[in-house]
């Protein structure tokens, strides 16, 4: 086993796996409404080519946890299979999706060994949700979070990204609508992948402001707990036992704690979401690299890795390719 180390001394055990860069949504701090121009079919791992590299980070490179990512994962029509196969590695699978369409697979996910799952909900109000979403889905969404839960689907985590005069007064709406339904909710500080480069740091909601904004409807506590690599800081609503999540990924960053490495759907390995650089697994892949050589290169890549995305720094440059495309 050669474990994914980089010069900083983090190992990387997470694998997140984006499935397709396609989704059924449009949310305004991802994609334009039009969509984008997706990767063609030839470019796009096939179903036994992601299972190869995943077995190969799980058997060689110490990888313990594989998270299935978009775009929406769920429009992959080998999902159930590709996550049973990667379950029967012995590792952790989890997802994260939308919901679209949940409420039909949560069961078969469940019996294919899927252990956990986070959905995207940044609104329980049907209009603010088509704002944002540009799609009048929202029953949907729940449908999918009660089948998930239905199937055994348990805990069962909400992502949640507040914008600027469109959500940003739902904060408190949004976790009273999660403590009622036991889901665990974290915000996410909304970070510059949209494809549209609409971000600015001057607009996005902090996680300072997030806590300000719940503070004024409920007592938040730290919840204790160390926080390791998990980069949401959690606090204990009104006592407990309840809880929420705040995930500071621009305002304080958690790069040094980060275990994490993506492979896209189009086979790229990159070691940051804030990557600059790729390295092409599926090229070396396609002509006929062995397991070894093959592992080897996903170490080389990771060695690479930098310090920290740096998004607060003058010389920040957004990645190439937004979020559906790298996986969440
Ligand atoms: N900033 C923060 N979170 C984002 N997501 C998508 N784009 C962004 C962004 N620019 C979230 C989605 C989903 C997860 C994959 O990442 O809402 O929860
Ligand atoms: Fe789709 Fe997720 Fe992007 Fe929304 S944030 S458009 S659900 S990939």
């Amino acid at each position: 086993m050669i474990p994914l180390a980089d010069r900083f001394g983090r190992v990387a055990k997470d694998l997140r796996v984006s499935l397709t860069d396609r989704c059924n949504l449009r949310c305004s701090y991802c994609m334009p409404a039009e969509g984008l121009d997706w990767l063609p079919d030839d470019q796009t791992l096939t179903d036994d080519e992601v299972v190869r590299l995943i077995t190969i980070a799980v058997r060689r490179l110490g990888i313990t946890e594989v998270r299935f990512t978009g775009g929406e994962p769920l429009v992959r029509r080998g999902l159930v299979d590709i996550v049973r196969r990667t379950h029967e590695l012995g590792v952790e699978t989890s997802l994260t999706t939308n919901a679209l369409g949940l409420a039909r697979t949560a069961a078969a996910l469940r019996e294919a060994g899927l252990d956990r799952i986070n959905v995207s909900l940044d609104s329980v109000r049907p209009e603010t949700f088509h704002e944002i979403t540009r799609r009048d889905r929202l029953a949907d969404v729940v449908a999918g979070l009660e089948a998930a839960r239905a199937a055994g689907l348990s805990p069962l985590k909400i992502n949640a990204v507040l914008l600027r005069g469109t959500n940003d007064d739902q904060a408190s709406e949004l976790l009273q609508w999660a403590l009622d339904h036991s889901y665990d909710l974290r915000f996410i500080e909304q970070m510059p992948l949209d494809a549209q480069h609409g971000w600015s740091r001057a607009e996005m909601v902090t996680a300072d402001e997030i806590f300000e904004r719940l503070g004024a409807d409920f007592t938040l506590t730290p919840h204790g707990e160390a926080r390791g690599s998990d980069p949401a800081e959690l606090f204990d609503v009104d006592g407990g036992p309840g809880t929420v999540g705040i995930i500071a990924s621009v305002t304080r960053p958690f790069c040094g704690d980060c275990d994490r490495v993506r492979l896209t759907a189009d086979g790229q390995i990159r070691n940051c979401l804030f990557a600059r650089e790729e390295s092409d697994l599926r090229a070396a892949l396609r002509s006929g690299a062995t397991d070894d050589d093959l592992a080897d290169r996903w170490v080389v890549a990771m060695a690479g890795k930098r310090a920290g995305h740096g998004i607060d720094d003058e010389s920040f440059l957004q990645p190439d390719r937004p979020m559906s495309a790298i996986g969440g």
